[in-house]
């Protein structure tokens, strides 16, 4: 079976650079991109190429060289549903905020509506693929509403999780570690898998194109999440022990690095780990587990989580210790509100929360981000809830200066690891500083030394 015809219902940060790269690779499949989000689809059309809603290096280029040609944004659900052969649902699915499993089972509302949606307008045989991160068996819940309320037409759901990382995705998607297919091991099956998998071997070398059962699939997803998230966790729990004992959490990573069996990637220490999916998927793994009777997995992964909040509120309350045990009434600058760097994301960052804590101590906070708009962030404080709207407009500027930000502020703190941080004129910034002028580096990607050196107190993470 070959595919000619593709729909993508959602035009998120999965679903837009996802097809894009689809479309950009394979120039002779019709990619279409749908969403309710009517100013999210209109920023995807936009003529300025620059306006599009997601921002990753090296997208813009892609988008401008297929959009228009094969790859298309809409809001017309039902027509891109009509007209497909294959339909990836990529739509969100963060944690349940109402109900049973509130706090930790992903809500699959959005997940449901899609299905219901893609029965009710299917004419023909549709190949379902879930794109999006779902919990294990979920495949079971969507065929059985595309069976049951659908037209009578036949319809094969495949796995095929994303495991992009926002910042990387454009050359993630290019050159992926693997592609993984999950479908059903019967003969339509092997002809829906095999479909997929030519799509993507247009690009992606067949070794690395992995296909298994459905559910092997959908949970090797959220163990790839827990497993990275567990690294982050486990080296900023160590990362205190250092700060304690002399040692220094930099050349720990290093040195444990440097050990095959380990690898040195994802070990650096930081002030958290944020992002729209470690935390929703290890709690959706925590609460998938319990609902198993699987108490110690469940408690296992769930440290995880634990460790990271720790980690957060460490870092303010390291600010207010260090600045005489109050900073009431004083300007802190945030550099970087955004989870990570080269991304406009700003889901669970962990600026957001270090933010709240320090304005609970009354601090006056001014945020500098590359990417980041004043509306954003004021929209990240407001949706906490803790204070008004009014007061978290009163006490957190947005500058769109980096200098102008700092002016008369009693602390830096990094907490995204912007490059152009590291190439700021640091002289000037402490000059205009209050004094002692301090710089808490969530990132460690200053350089201390030199800072120092010029009369800033200097504190990283683990050191
Ligand atoms: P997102 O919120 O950026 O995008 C989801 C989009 O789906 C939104 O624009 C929303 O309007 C749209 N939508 C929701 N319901 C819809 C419906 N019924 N019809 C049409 N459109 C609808 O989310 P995202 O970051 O792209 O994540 C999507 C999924 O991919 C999640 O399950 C996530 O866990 C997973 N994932 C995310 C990443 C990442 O880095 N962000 C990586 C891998 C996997
Ligand atoms: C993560 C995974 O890396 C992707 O493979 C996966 O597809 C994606 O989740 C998902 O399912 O959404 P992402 O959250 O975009 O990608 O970004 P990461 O690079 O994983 O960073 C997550 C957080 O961990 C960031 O806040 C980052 O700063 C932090 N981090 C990462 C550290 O603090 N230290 C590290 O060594 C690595």
């Amino acid at each position: 079976m070959v595919i000619r015809n593709i729909c993508c219902i959602g035009a998120g940060y999965v679903g837009g650079p996802t097809m894009a790269v689809i479309a950009y690779k394979c120039s002779d499949i019709k990619v279409t991109v749908v969403d309710v989000d009517e100013t999210r689809i209109k920023a995807w059309n936009d003529e300025d190429i620059s306006n599009i809603p997601i921002y990753e290096p090296g997208l813009e280029d892609i988008v401008a060289e297929a959009r228009g040609r094969n790859l298309f944004f809409s809001t017309d659900v039902e027509k891109a549903i009509d007209e497909a052969e294959m339909i990836f649902i990529s739509v969100n699915t963060p944690t349940k905020t109402y109900g049973l499993g509130k706090g930790k089972a992903a809500d699959l509302k959005y997940i449901e509506l899609c299905a219901r949606q893609i029965a009710s307008v299917a004419k023909t045989d549709k190949i379902v693929v879930e794109k999006s991160t779902l919990p294990v068996r979920t495949a079971e819940a969507i065929k059985s509403i595309l069976d049951n309320t659908g037209n009578g037409v036949k319809f094969q759901i495949l796995s095929n999780p994303e495991f992009l990382a926002e910042g990387t995705a454009v050359q993630d998607l290019l050159n992926p570690d693997r592609v993984l297919i999950g479908g059903e091991a019967d003969e339509d099956g092997y002809v829906a898998i095999s479909a997929l998998v030519d799509v993507y071997a247009n690009w992606v070398n067949r070794e690395k194109i992995l296909t298994t059962n459905v559910w092997s699939s959908e949970l090797s997803k959220l163990t790839a999440n827990a497993f990275l998230a567990q690294r982050v966790s486990s080296i900023n729990a160590m990362s205190e022990l250092c700060e304690q004992t002399g040692a220094d959490v930099n050349e720990v990573a290093k040195a444990i690095g440097m050990d095959s069996r380990i690898g040195s990637k994802f070990l650096k220490a930081s002030v958290g780990f944020g992002g729209s999916c470690f935390q929703k998927d290890i709690l959706n793994l925590v609460y998938i587990a319990k609902s198993y009777g699987l108490n110690e997995v469940a408690d296992y992964w769930e440290q995880v989580i634990k460790m990271n909040d720790h980690q957060k509120r460490r870092f303010a309350s390291n600010i207010v210790k260090t600045l005489y045990n109050t900073v009431s009434g004083k300007k802190i600058v945030f550099l970087g509100w955004a989870f990570k760097k080269d991304t406009n994301d700003t889901r669970e960052s962990a600026a957001i929360y270090v933010a709240d804590d320090l304005l609970n101590e009354e601090a006056n906070i001014a945020v500098y981000d590359p990417k980041v708009s004043e509306q954003k962030v004021l929209a990240d404080l407001n949706y906490l809830g803790t204070r008004s709207s009014e007061v978290n407009e009163e006490r957190v500027i947005v500058s769109e200066d980096p200098y102008e930000a700092c002016k008369d502020a009693y602390a830096v703190a990094v907490l995204t690891e912007w490059d152009e941080f590291k190439t700021y004129d640091w002289r000037r910034i402490y000059d205009n500083m209050k004094k002692p002028a301090f710089v808490f580096d969530g990132r460690n990607i200053l350089d201390g030394e030199e800072l120092r050196r010029i009369g800033f107190v200097f504190k990283s993470v683990g050191v």
